[in-house]
């Protein structure tokens, strides 16, 4: 009897569906203010250490457990080791609360799309933003739960486009998509990045960005913030690529994959800088103050200043549809890939096909993303969800799974053995002291620290009341890891994936 999982056509299809979740709002509007604040040109050192000491060496683990035993995250953990299940578990409730908060920035970037071509933000972007969101006031604003009819409107067509690529599946939806999808997006951004480099000011940015601060090397804070922005950076080890991996034939090149992956989105990665950093030397200009006042990431610059600056470029609706266009498309290769975490597990779990799978379970996240983030509530509930689900989700799982791995099960010699009968890129003794011990170090550590400063700023974050932060930030959190383990007790059914041959 063999599971109907589904499975990518080749290796080319696998690396754009795996590049397609790597490169997402990380690229774009994280990386450049993490390299600028952490050392400018400098910071290239510590992050390719990171890359290559962490990153990629997680990657491959990924790749080795679900290439390895063949499922989603639940089931292969469970084939690793029976008692590892809840890893698998909490991996998948991970990615199913970043996708409800995800799918709502893609909401906005879709309807900033369309908004570049009127500049509906008129001349004070934050004003309208806090308006759209209806979220006035931004964190000190009460909570509240109204619905903002605009953003209503694209969550249920991102959702619907989410469903449909689903539900045609790993080959023609996922890896179809983001065939199209990655080359469209390179595309676009190359032209952005081109256009902005011929606006006044764009090479004072650049030399903000670049010039390193040789000092901040020895800072250990921003070798943490490096290896922070490759394991977010990366997807590595909440799922995704253990899932993806499953989706290969028996026989494929797992490590030169890996590699091939890596770069390209690290080569993205700088290419967002170089791009992001003109914009703002142009904005810096125009606006006569220092690179470093204008100097934001996140929703701030995709939402704020890239409205200025669309306001006061030549040509402005075109650098709004590229930009906007490019957040749109990253995204959604991003918020595809975190889907289905989800839906391979429930698949793996009842023995579903794939449509059913699909519909069971992106239908009710569809209404729950909907409902709980078209609403007033939207904006601060995306910025503690997201804050608590990094810090205590990703990099919590990371650090406790790789320690299980390398020293619970010992299991690194076996994953070692097949990454080197599927792969060009030999590993051996220095992959297994990067994933036994650099990252789990690094891991454990900017945990620590960030959890130093959470408590020691007090109840609240960014102005939220605390009861919110509470509820949503840490309650969510540590929640996730009982409902995994609880859900790891309940037996698999008879029709389960778990129990046939693939
Ligand atoms: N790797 C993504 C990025 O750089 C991050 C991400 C992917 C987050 C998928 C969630 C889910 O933006
Ligand atoms: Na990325």
């Amino acid at each position: 009897q063999s599971a109907d999982r589904g499975a990518f056509s080749g290796r080319t299809a696998f690396i754009f569906a795996a590049i397609g979740s790597a490169v997402g709002l990380g690229n774009i509007w994280r990386f450049p203010a993490v390299a600028y604040e952490n050392g400018g040109g400098a910071f290239i050192l510590p992050y390719l250490v990171a890359l290559l000491s962490a990153g990629i060496p997680l990657l491959f683990l990924d790749y080795a457990l679900g290439h390895r035993w063949r499922g989603s995250a639940p089931a292969a953990w469970r084939r690793f080791r029976r008692w590892t299940e809840f890893l698998g578990w909490w991996q998948v409730l991970i990615a199913l609360i970043i996708a409800l908060y995800y799918a709502l920035i893609l909401a906005w970037a879709t309807n900033y799309t369309i908004f570049s071509l009127d500049q509906r933000w008129g001349d004070d972007p934050a004003a309208f933003f806090g308006e759209y969101t209806q979220a006035l006031g931004g964190a000190d604003a009460t909570i509240s739960f109204d619905v903002v009819p605009a953003v209503l409107i694209s969550m249920i067509v991102v959702w619907l486009a989410v469903i449909v690529v689903m539900a045609l599946g790993v080959q023609k939806g996922i890896a179809a998509s983001s065939v199209v999808f990655i080359p469209l997006l390179v595309v676009m951004f190359v032209i952005l990045v081109v256009r902005s480099l011929f606006l006044p000011g764009a090479i004072d940015g650049l030399d903000a960005f670049f010039r390193p601060n040789w000092g901040a090397l020895a800072d250990p804070a921003v070798w943490i913030a490096a290896y922070g922005q490759i394991f977010f950076s990366l997807s590595v080890a909440f799922g995704i690529m253990l899932t993806y991996a499953s989706y290969l034939k028996k026989k494929t090149d797992l490590t030169g994959s890996g590699l091939v992956v890596g770069f390209a989105n690290s080569s993205f990665e700088i290419l967002c800088g170089i791009g992001v950093f003109s914009a703002l030397g142009f904005m810096a200009q125009a606006q006569g103050v220092a690179i470093d006042e204008v100097v934001t990431s996140g929703v701030g610059l995709a939402f704020i200043a890239f409205p200025t600056i669309i306001g006061e470029a030549p040509a402005g609706a075109l650098i709004g549809v590229l930009f906007f266009g490019s957040l749109v498309l990253a995204g959604f290769t991003s918020l595809i890939s975190i889907v289905e975490v989800v839906i391979a597990a429930i698949q793996d779990k009842f023995g579903l096909g794939r449509l059913s799978a699909t519909l069971w379970v992106s239908v009710p996240m569809a209404v729950v993303s909907t409902v709980l983030f078209s609403t007033t509530m939207g904006l601060p509930l995306l910025d503690v969800m997201d804050k608590w689900a990094n810090e205590y989700g990703i990099v919590a799982v990371a650090a406790v799974s790789t320690l299980i791995v390398a020293y619970l099960v010992r299991g690194l010699p076996t994953l070692r053995d097949h990454l080197n009968h599927h792969g060009t890129f030999p590993v051996g003794r220095i992959w297994m002291l990067c994933v036994a011990v650099i990252a789990p170090l690094v891991l454990g550590v900017s945990l620590i620290l960030s959890t130093i400063s959470l408590v020691t700023s007090g109840t609240t974050y960014e102005g939220y009341p605390s009861w919110f932060v509470l509820v949503f930030g840490w309650l969510m959190a540590i929640g996730l890891v009982v409902v995994a383990i609880v859900l790891s007790l309940i037996p698999w059914p008879a029709g389960s994936n778990l129990f046939k041959a693939d």
